[in-house]
């Protein structure tokens, strides 16, 4: 007969306070979107406390609604309530993250990416029974649209001041003119970056989903740069051979079914002198050294989204979430390229120069 286990009361209790915080930060996911969906948090920024009522006034909703969920925002930790005036009110730094759509911690979007999750458990419920993959395009479309636009804030801030300046010699040629593959460009907020940065150059984005590509192609448009930028529906081991000046991998290598492949046609198509810039999660080598809530977010998406994706692609190399760098520079090595280092790292990602 099994002995009955022996429970740390404390223990215990401690665990069960954390997964119930958990079941909150679900909760809180719906009242932020709602809020950001709706222009709560915009009618309350920069204007001080207000009350409820001039809340939903402001933003064209019902004032019993608001008055309510106000109440979740400020249990959270999300506005500040004023007890004696019975007023709210939205603090610059929650206005950053709550409100401000162009600052680099803008969190709203983010929870996109869960909201496609539970949409597609199904899928992923099948996909752990059979093995199967589930494609990038087979999800939820909150899936392309969210992180697109919460990657998009974090690119702002780092990928033109800061990451591409930590590339030997590329920020000279970016400015001289020479041709850029954006491998997996999505939505393509990086390529526009980049186009909008360097007049000279000539930028290619290629992905083999037709939607994000649209969405891309319409980005564009708006910002005015058709001239230098142009999207084709391509894989990562067969665009058009551009000789590139370079190559930019943003947060796709690790869902590709084959990354090997993807890497030997970088180094073909690469031009004498390019670079091949790689943009990863922020991971190390081992899972002892993963368990953050970082790679907690990471290892959770890369289940359902990027080992799901990469399995849906064959599956010959499927890197994960967390491949963390010896991993990564071993496809590298394997496609013929002899020089990797690590350029730049934020808490986020890992930011790799490559040459052959
Ligand atoms: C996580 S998203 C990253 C998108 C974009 N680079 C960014 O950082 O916002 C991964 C992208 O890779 C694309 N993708 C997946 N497999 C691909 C393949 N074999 N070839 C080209 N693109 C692929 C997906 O369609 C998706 O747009």
């Amino acid at each position: 007969m099994l002995d009955t286990p022996k429970i740390d009361q404390a223990r215990l209790e401690a665990f069960a306070t954390r997964a119930m915080g958990d079941v909150t930060a679900g909760y809180t996911g719906v009242m932020i979107s709602l809020g950001s969906k709706l222009g709560l948090y915009r009618a309350m920024a920069g204007a001080g406390p207000l009350s409820a009522k001039e809340i939903a006034t402001r933003a064209d909703c019902a004032d019993r609604y608001v008055s309510e969920w106000l109440n979740a925002q400020a249990a959270g930790g999300y506005v500040a309530y004023h007890e004696l005036s019975d007023t709210y009110e939205l603090l610059p730094e929650q206005a950053m993250v709550l409100a401000n759509e162009d600052s680099p911690v803008f969190i709203p979007h983010a929870w996109n990416v869960p909201a496609s999750m539970w949409a597609d458990e199904p899928k992923a419920l099948e996909a752990f029974r059979t093995g199967k993959g589930i494609a990038w395009g087979e999800h939820d479309e909150r899936l392309s649209c969210g992180s697109a636009a919460f990657f998009r804030n974090g690119y702002r801030a780092a990928l033109v001041p800061q990451w591409l300046p930590a590339l030997d010699g590329v920020i000279e040629q970016l400015e001289a003119g020479i041709a850029v593959a954006d491998v997996g460009c999505g939505y393509g907020h990086s390529t526009l970056l980049m186009a909008e940065a360097f007049p000279n150059s000539r930028f290619h984005g290629f992905d083999t989903h037709s939607g994000s590509l649209d969405a891309a192609r319409r980005n564009v448009g708006a910002a005015g740069v058709s001239d230098r930028v142009e999207y084709a529906l391509a894989r990562a081991d067969d665009y058009a051979d551009g000789q590139y000046g370079l190559i930019c991998f943003f947060d796709i290598l690790h869902d590709l079914g084959d990354p090997v492949a993807a890497a030997r046609h970088a180094a073909r198509t690469l031009a004498p002198g390019g670079t091949v810039l790689l943009v990863e999660p922020f991971a190390h080598d081992h899972v002892k050294d993963n368990l953050t809530p970082v790679a907690q977010l990471y290892y959770s998406a890369s289940t359902m989204i990027c080992t799901a994706h990469a399995i849906s692609e064959g599956g010959h190399l499927v890197l994960g979430a967390q491949a963390g760098q010896a991993r990564l520079a071993e496809v590298f090595r394997k496609a013929g390229f002899t020089h990797f280092r690590r350029a730049a790292e934020t808490p986020f990602n890992l930011i790799f120069e490559v040459r052959r």
